[in-house]
């Protein structure tokens, strides 16, 4: 591939997304866990979430179809793209990567390929590396898709995890452009490594940290500590707003939509109230889908492009952070 050397931009040209039909309610929940409807609504916001049947659906599916459905809203075929890239932790196999499968099954056959893990922010992640990948001017048109069947790797008798999750994928399609303003024009992505085991899942007896041992924990799925994740989430959901608002010398008022994880709707809500956000600028969606770790961004993004809330020539602000710990954001002039 040669470099272009003109500036160029990157276009959103359209979103799509799949979550699994069956819900799973609080309800449901109350009748296999120590839990109640509203507990877990007065603390999350949830009231139900997708879950994936295991003999039909996974992280694969949802992504093939979320691209598919990406692919169909931009009018382009899968032909047309030179790179898919898959933002997931739940990924079914890491040989062949998610991403590749995808290409395989819609017939991407001019495409590269490759999956992303950066846990809830990995779709935010994807979006930023896909819009610096077109901009150096070697790839012109990208699908990118995040997507997470949570439903895999969260222990169902722990009721401190299970009820947050949901699964879901959402995908967009971007594509170079002339006007170099169009695209991401300010993003931030970010780590620390330092708190991982706030959020991790073990695979092996070697990866539990000291001092987690005597808590019981099942090999292969998730460990959260729901507080400490939580006290990390609204410190970096203000720190990030803020920064981008202020690299960008945007107001609230400027911007058509902050699109944000949809970890627990009190987050949510306290980055409202502490930032000052426009409460009709900021989509909410946990209360049907749960939390989708790597979905949950793009799945935003796809209802509010096809409520057509998403409109030409004005930025909006994607951010998202999660397990690694990582964050991300992502202001783009749409
Ligand atoms: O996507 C990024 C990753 N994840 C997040 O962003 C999640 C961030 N954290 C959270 O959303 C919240 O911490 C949770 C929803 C997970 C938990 O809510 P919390 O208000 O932090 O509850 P807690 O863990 O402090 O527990 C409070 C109490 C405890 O009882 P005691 O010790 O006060 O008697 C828990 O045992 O609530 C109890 N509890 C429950 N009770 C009923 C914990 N889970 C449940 C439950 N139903 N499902």
């Amino acid at each position: 591939m040669t470099h272009a050397s003109a500036p160029r931009g990157v276009r959103l040209l359209g979103t799509g997304s799949a979550v699994p039909p069956a819900e799973l309610t609080n309800k449901d929940l109350e009748k296999i866990l120590d839990t109640t409807d509203e507990w877990i609504h007065q603390r999350t916001g949830i009231t139900a979430r997708r879950i994936c049947d295991p003999g039909r659906e996974g992280t694969y599916t949802l992504a093939r179809d979320a691209v598919s459905r990406a692919l169909e809203a931009s009018k382009r075929r899968a032909e047309d793209l030179d790179l898919v890239i898959c933002a997931t932790c739940t990924a079914e196999m890491t040989c062949p990567s998610t991403a590749c499968r995808i290409t395989g099954a819609l017939g991407a056959t001019r495409a590269g390929a490759f999956d992303l893990t950066a846990a809830c922010s990995g779709f935010v992640y994807a979006m930023n590396v896909a819009d610096t990948l077109i901009r150096s001017g070697r790839f012109q048109r990208i699908g990118v898709v995040g997507a997470d069947a949570m439903s895999t790797m969260v222990d169902y008798t722990d009721r401190s995890v299970s009820i947050l999750f949901g699964d879901a994928a959402g995908a967009a399609i971007l594509e170079a452009d002339p006007d170099p303003s169009r695209g991401c024009i300010h993003q931030t992505l970010s780590a620390d490594g330092s708190d991982w085991r706030t959020l991790y899942m073990p695979r092996r007896c070697q990866e539990i940290p000291p001092g987690e041992e005597s808590n019981p924990i099942r090999l292969g799925y998730l460990r959260m500590h729901g507080r400490e994740v939580f006290r990390f989430a609204v410190t970096k959901f203000r720190e990030v707003i803020e920064e981008a608002l202020s690299a960008t010398k945007l107001t609230p008022d400027d911007v058509s939509q902050f699109i944000c994880h949809q970890s627990n709707r009190r987050i949510i809500e306290t980055a409202i109230e502490k930032i000052g956000l426009p409460r009709d600028k900021v989509h909410v969606n946990i209360d049907r889908y749960g939390n989708s770790s790597a979905g949950s961004v793009g799945l935003c993004l796809d209802e509010l492009w096809r409520a057509g809330k998403i409109p030409q020539g004005r930025p909006m602000i994607l951010v998202a952070f999660g397990g690694g710990l990582t964050w991300a954001s992502s202001v783009w002039n749409v």
